[in-house]
């Protein structure tokens, strides 16, 4: 297997060193700081088969992409763009990029490459539009995990919810502790949180029907989405410091014991791990969600090749080092997602601990939903207005109120089929 690597990462260095010799490359993500590890080993990797090219990493701090999204739009109208940009797979990428006719149809790369077999098939319907596919995947994230430090969990004498009833009924002891049942912080990861109990209340067909229109967001079973929502953010530090923790500030908190649980995507265990120098299983717990076991809701990150950038050639390297085995092996491990090649962990296994096994073993098995935080599931015009639905319920605690507004926004981004 050694000896097959080696010569996979020299047939990359010999191709890099054909198509990419000089000039530069810029990278455009939110993965700054704690979250870089991951992408500076692939820069790394790609600077050792393309040292005549000068990388330039380009970060724009904030969770989700909250301020890098605002930041890439700008260059990307005014007619600067990036060579390459990180995009989630799904509505973000085509319903924003692709349909405006900015991006070039990466169909050329997939066949040079052999990727029509390395990806699974419904991720690539996801890149494409029109018979184009747009982008090359590095990863799968799961958005809806449960974080907790087994040790305190065993202190406080509580199990671990597997219902949102049951992290319900223990919020008492869990305060009467002094500790915060349920941390969330900055405003997306109060919507991430929702994500996940929304999956929880309606199961993967009703989330699924949001976007197809079977469900009504105006009806029932949205108004006890919220409702359910509400009870449980009750138990949360929302009204107390939320607004200034990012995510990583909100797992230190499980971490280090001030709270007990967060709902975030598994880049949190890239930051236990590869940041915070944690196990898991040992310093760090995880659990689906409450009431999603049996389902993964996943998302992609990807990156693509704008039209007209100024470095093409190098920017082509780049993209066929993503789609690589060693390239995916490199990210993985470090990032806390599973590979989006469907040989890789296999390639490895030793690379990947054992939270990242679980993770694959769920997602082969699991039942697999999109994210909406993380772009796979709606547009951006859908989920940039739902912060504004989330405000009107964090201001009012109507759920009846909330989930007009979201029916709202629904028929204004066309997000919700019907
Ligand atoms: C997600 C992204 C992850 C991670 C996370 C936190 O949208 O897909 O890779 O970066 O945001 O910033």
């Amino acid at each position: 297997m050694k000896k097959l690597l080696a010569l996979v990462l020299v047939l990359v260095m010999a191709l890099g060193a054909v198509r990419a010799q000089s000039g530069q490359l810029e990278i455009f993500s939110w993965w700054a700081g704690d979250e870089g590890p991951a992408l500076e080993a692939l820069i790394a990797l790609y600077k050792a088969a393309n040292p005549g090219v000068e990388v330039i990493n380009a970060t724009v701090t904030g969770g989700s992409g909250v301020n890098a999204r605002a930041v890439l739009k700008t260059r990307m109208l005014g007619g600067t763009p990036p060579d390459s940009f990180q995009v989630h797979a799904g509505e973000e990428l085509t319903g924003t990029w692709v349909v405006a006719g900015r991006m070039e149809d990466l169909t050329f790369l997939y066949e040079r490459e052999g990727w029509f077999d390395a990806f699974p098939k419904d991720l690539i319907d996801l890149l494409t539009y029109d018979g184009g596919i747009y982008s090359v995947p590095v990863n799968i994230h799961r958005s809806n995990v449960m974080w907790y430090n087994p040790a305190k969990v065993a202190e406080w004498g509580i199990e671990v919810p597997a219902t949102w009833d049951d992290f319900l009924a223990i919020c008492p002891t869990i305060q009467a502790a002094g500790v915060t049942p349920l941390v969330v912080g900055e405003a997306w990861t109060v919507n991430h949180l929702f994500e996940s109990v929304a999956l929880g209340v309606l199961g993967a067909e009703g989330w699924n029907g949001i976007w197809t229109g079977a469900v009504d967001p105006a009806g029932a079973e949205m108004v006890a989405v919220f409702e359910k929502f509400g009870e449980i953010l009750a138990c949360s530090n929302i009204k107390e410091d939320a607004a200034g923790l990012s995510w990583q500030q909100a797992i230190d908190k499980v971490v280090n014991g001030t709270a007990a649980f967060n709902i975030m995507g598994d880049w949190a265990a890239g930051y236990m791990v590869t940041t915070l120098g944690l196990t898991p299983g040992e310093g760090f717990g995880y659990a689906p969600a409450p009431d999603t076991s049996g389902v993964f809701m996943w998302l992609s990150d990807s990156f693509g090749l704008p039209t007209g950038v100024a470095n093409r050639d190098n920017t082509v390297a780049w993209l066929a080092l993503l789609g690589s085995l060693e390239g995916q092996n490199a990210f993985n491990p470090l990032k806390g997602s599973i590979p989006a090649r469907v040989d890789a962990v296999d390639a490895a296994p030793d690379l990947y601990n054992d939270y990242l096994k679980s993770a694959a073993a769920d997602w082969a098995s699991n039942t697999l939903v999109g994210s909406l935080v993380h772009g796979t599931a709606a547009n951006e015009r859908f989920m940039g207005d739902f912060n504004q639905v989330m405000e009107i319920f964090l201001a009012s605690g109507n759920a009846n109120a909330a989930a007009t507004a979201m029916s709202v926004i629904c028929v204004q981004s066309g997000a919700c089929g019907g």
